[in-house]
């Protein structure tokens, strides 16, 4: 949802704007733009379309200064173009602007400004933020910008420069991310983490209704009505070689290769002895033991690692689990109160409609925990608890290694639980313990499969060409299954759905015909023999079937024409491994399309609006 930077030090900002706003590219990638303070001037340069057309253009001509500003748009209001670019400058051009959020009172301040004799030069809400800091501005750009946000409703993360100030640069959030990264004599404004790590893991989260002054001596933080903030800088774990791609051809095949890392790293520290040890929940035994409901909010694949907690969390503790996507729950006036336990899941935990829904939990009294895997994001920061997923930035904009560390951490919380409670034998516990102990070698092993995985190769080519899937699963395979025909979507754009595979005579049937491949999970578990018989049913009506089976499963050949094996595991842990061959199946689907995988048309990584 659009990335902003800010670079305030004594090298060229041209080149470190550029840098930086890479690190961000999976927000948005419509169009670019940076504006670096020259010499009582402000040097604008913006392109329509991918970084890479702004880096041509900054190659031919970059702004020489060493205050500036970048951002990188995902287009909300006004298409994408090179007009409606950010920066976005005021009348006189003394005033620039990025913006990451929306101004939802724009129309009218608009109008307002047009009245009071403003030019616009594009279509966008953040051009407003230019003009209203030209309309208040003397010769205090802090003051303006404060004046300004008074006026604004809705969301943003801003940073704003005038040449009058060249040693200067403001910024402000509310309800979008904005961290600042603090060099030796330099500082690094960003919508996100991984924008400023090669340059330092020193960073200050800036929160809510707070703005940041940046100048030569240091970083100010004050409140909105201008008190000075004291906060600690937080130390960052990742190292910068995490966002760079080393070697593979894209983010996402690296991701999808570093899941048993983040498995690994998930685990680390919380399990002692057999016995899960989340202190990080900040839940007493006694909130535990109180707890007759389990919500989970999430969106998109986050919501799938939700809808696979459900399957843990009933059958291992007995207590009711309701999932909901983020969006319809903030919405539906849902029922919660002091004995709900509301689990909200985001890797970026920024997205707008789980925030919403978790901050709508919290007023009912309800217990909230966050998995999220970026430390001080907004969702991490207001939970009750949370538990990070320790995946590493995920920069591909398709989450692969996020979901198989939020399924590792709902299965934690579901254990964790459980133990409490009591309501797992120790024995049934301690094998599932043992088994989660093995999953980053159960997922090592399948990666490491060359056989399996020139079979997946080999699928992707010959259907590459199709136009439509169907994905099918019971148990907890109907998340993974939905979680494979997201995928294949979102980075192929070949049109694909998901079913629970029971539901397919319910309608999707007549879809089925010889041209539309069917992806069956069918790994073991209770439901095994009804899959088969989903399987035949599409079977008899000319469908071509490829089976997501357990090793050794030797039946399955029988009915499907392809068979993916995957490593056994008990039936709920059973969804890491399935996920894994269609994640890749649809890298190689869109690989062989020609398609951009790691930054999909239309989409975001951090969807910080509604
Ligand atoms: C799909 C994908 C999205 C996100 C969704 C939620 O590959 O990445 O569907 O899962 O936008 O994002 P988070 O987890 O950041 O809340």
């Amino acid at each position: 949802m659009c990335g902003i930077v800010g670079y305030l030090g004594r090298q060229e900002a041209g080149p470190i704007l550029l840098n930086n706003l890479r690190g961000l590219e999976y927000r948005g990638y419509d169009s670019a733009g940076v504006a670096v303070l020259d010499s009582g001037r402000i040097d604008v340069v913006r392109r329509l379309g991918k970084l890479a057309i702004l880096e041509e253009a900054l190659e031919k001509e970059c702004p020489v200064g060493t205050v500036g500003i970048g951002h990188t748009r995902w287009a909300t209001h006004g298409a994408p173009s090179e007009r409606n670019a950010h920066p976005h400058l005021d009348c006189k051009e003394q005033i620039a602007v990025v913006h990451n959020g929306i101004i939802e009172n724009y129309h009218p301040l608009k109008e307002e400004l047009i009245r009071r004799g403003h030019t616009f030069n594009s279509d966008t809400d953040t051009e407003v933020l230019a003009h209203l800091i030209e309309m208040y501005y003397t010769d205090d750009l802090e003051e303006a910008v404060r004046t300004a946000l008074t006026r604004i409703e809705g969301s943003y993360a801003l940073a704003v420069v005038c040449p009058e100030h060249p040693d200067l640069i403001v910024a402000a959030r509310k309800d979008s991310p904005l961290i600042v990264g603090l060099g030796k004599d330099e500082y690094f404004l960003a919508s996100d983490i991984p924008a400023v790590l090669a340059h330092t893991k020193d960073v200050l989260v800036v929160e809510d209704n707070e703005m940041v002054l940046v100048t030569p001596t240091g970083v100010v933080l004050k409140g909105l009505d201008g008190t000075v903030i004291e906060r600690e800088p937080i130390k960052v774990t990742w190292d910068a070689g995490a966002a760079e791609k080393s070697g593979y051809d894209d983010f996402m095949l690296k991701e999808i290769f570093e899941q048993p890392t983040a498995i690994r790293e998930t685990m680390r520290g919380r399990v002692d002895n057999g016995k899960i040890i989340l202190d990080e929940l900040r839940m007493t035994e006694a909130d535990i033991k109180r707890i007759d409901k389990v919500f989970i909010v999430a969106c998109g694949t986050s919501y799938h690692a939700g809808m696979v907690a459900k399957y843990a969390i009933e059958s291992w503790v007995r207590v009711p689990v309701e999932i909901d996507i983020a969006s319809e729950f903030r919405y539906r006036n849902p029922i919660l109160d002091d004995k709900t336990l509301m689990i909200a899941v985001s890797q970026s935990g920024e997205t707008a409609d789980t925030l919403a829904g978790m901050r709508y939990a919290r007023e009912q009294g309800a217990k909230t925990m966050a998995i999220t895997n970026v430390v001080g994001s907004t969702i991490s920061r207001e939970a009750d608890g949370v538990l990070y997923t320790h995946a590493g930035p995920e920069i591909g904009v398709a989450a692969t290694k996020t979901l198989i560390a939020q399924m590792i951490a709902l299965y934690l919380i579901s254990l964790y639980l459980s133990t409490i409670r009591r309501s797992l034998s120790v024995e049934d516990e301690a094998e599932i313990v043992d088994e989660l102990f093995r999953m980053d070698e159960i997922v090592q092993g399948l990666l490491d499969d060359t056989r399996q995985i020139a079979l997946m190769r080999e699928y992707a080519d010959k259907h590459a060409g199709k136009s439509d899937f169907l994905f099918i699963g019971r148990s907890v395979g109907y998340p993974v299954a939905l979680e494979g025909a997201l995928k294949l979507k979102e980075i192929s754009y070949i049109h694909a759905e998901g079913y629970a595979a029971g539901e397919l005579k319910h309608g999707p049937i007549a879809l089925v015909e010889e041209s539309v491949p069917i992806v069956a999970v069918a790994t073991e578990g209770h439901v095994y023999d009804k899959v088969i018989s989903n399987i035949m049913e599409v079977k008899a009506r000319d469908a071509n079937v490829l089976a997501i089976a357990s090793a050794d499963d030797s039946q399955i050949a029988k009915h499907a024409d392809e068979v993916i094996y995957v490593p056994r595991t008990s039936e709920i842990l059973s969804a890491v491994p399935a996920v894994v061959p269609l994640q890749l199946i649809s890298y190689y689907i869109a690989k062989k399309r020609g398609c951009n995988v790691d930054q999909p048309r239309n989409l975001a990584k951090s969807v910080t609006v509604e």
